[in-house]
């Protein structure tokens, strides 16, 4: 349980397959969590049937319908807002978003990122650690600031590229190691281990100044 006794109210945002969405589905029991409801931009994304298939409320709004980017996120953010969430997760959700709007979740907003951060900002992270002959790749969560795939790094999870990786087979072995690490930092923040304040992250009490690292072959704690 959070400090209080209750479970921390939490919303989702993604744009496509939610495969991070269900491995935090599938580990929901053993954190303090309740996921009150999954957002995306896109009606196709498979995240929303994932979401009303565990009977989770689902929104849609679409970024088409609005004329640009700063009416889109003033509305994204009445709907979040309205959950009245105590974290907002970013998983897989495929747009740039407003200072207004990060700010306004400044330490409560998270995003998991298919590259080891600072490297390989953006898209195709698995081509592009692929062409730049990187010997290890990976996995980052972070806590959202302004900067693009930015912000104070909590952990992150490596994974060795073989000589016969193309992007989709680096990139499946990434997702793997996603559906542990997103889970687990998520019930960090839940439990109250995990704070963001004055931009210094605190796990456990304790100053963290560099994100905790996964190595190849260590597991990745779910409870
Ligand atoms: C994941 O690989 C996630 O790390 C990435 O999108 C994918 C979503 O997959 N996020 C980013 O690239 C953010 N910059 P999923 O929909 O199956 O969870």
């Amino acid at each position: 349980m959070t400090a209080s006794g209750k479970k921390l109210q939490v919303v989702v945002l993604l744009s496509g397959s939610g495969s991070n969405l269900q491995a935090i589905i599938d580990n929901i029991g053993s954190m303090p969590v309740e996921i009150c409801a999954v957002v995306s931009n896109k009606a196709d994304a498979y995240g929303l049937a994932r979401a009303e298939k565990a009977g989770i409320t689902t929104c849609l709004l679409d970024h088409k319908t609005f004329p640009d980017r700063d009416s889109y996120d003033r509305a994204l953010l009445e709907l979040v807002d309205n959950f009245n969430p105590g974290l907002v997760i970013l998983a897989g959700f495929m747009r740039i978003l407003t200072t207004r709007f990060v700010n306004h979740f400044h330490g409560r907003m998270l995003n998991i990122h298919p590259s080891l951060l600072p490297k390989f900002r953006g898209l195709h992270t698995h081509q592009r650690a692929l062409d730049e002959g990187e010997t290890t790749h990976g996995v980052s969560v972070h806590f959202v600031t302004e900067e693009l795939d930015g912000g104070p790094l909590i952990a992150q999870a490596e994974v060795p590229v073989n000589a016969d990786d193309d992007a989709d087979k680096l990139g499946s072995r990434v997702l793997k190691r996603e559906h542990r690490l997103y889970p687990m930092t998520i019930r960090w923040f839940a439990e109250g281990r995990l704070k963001l304040s004055d931009d210094q992250l605190q796990l456990d009490g304790k100053s963290l100044n560099g994100p905790v690292i996964f190595k190849p072959n260590q597991d990745i704690p779910l409870s």
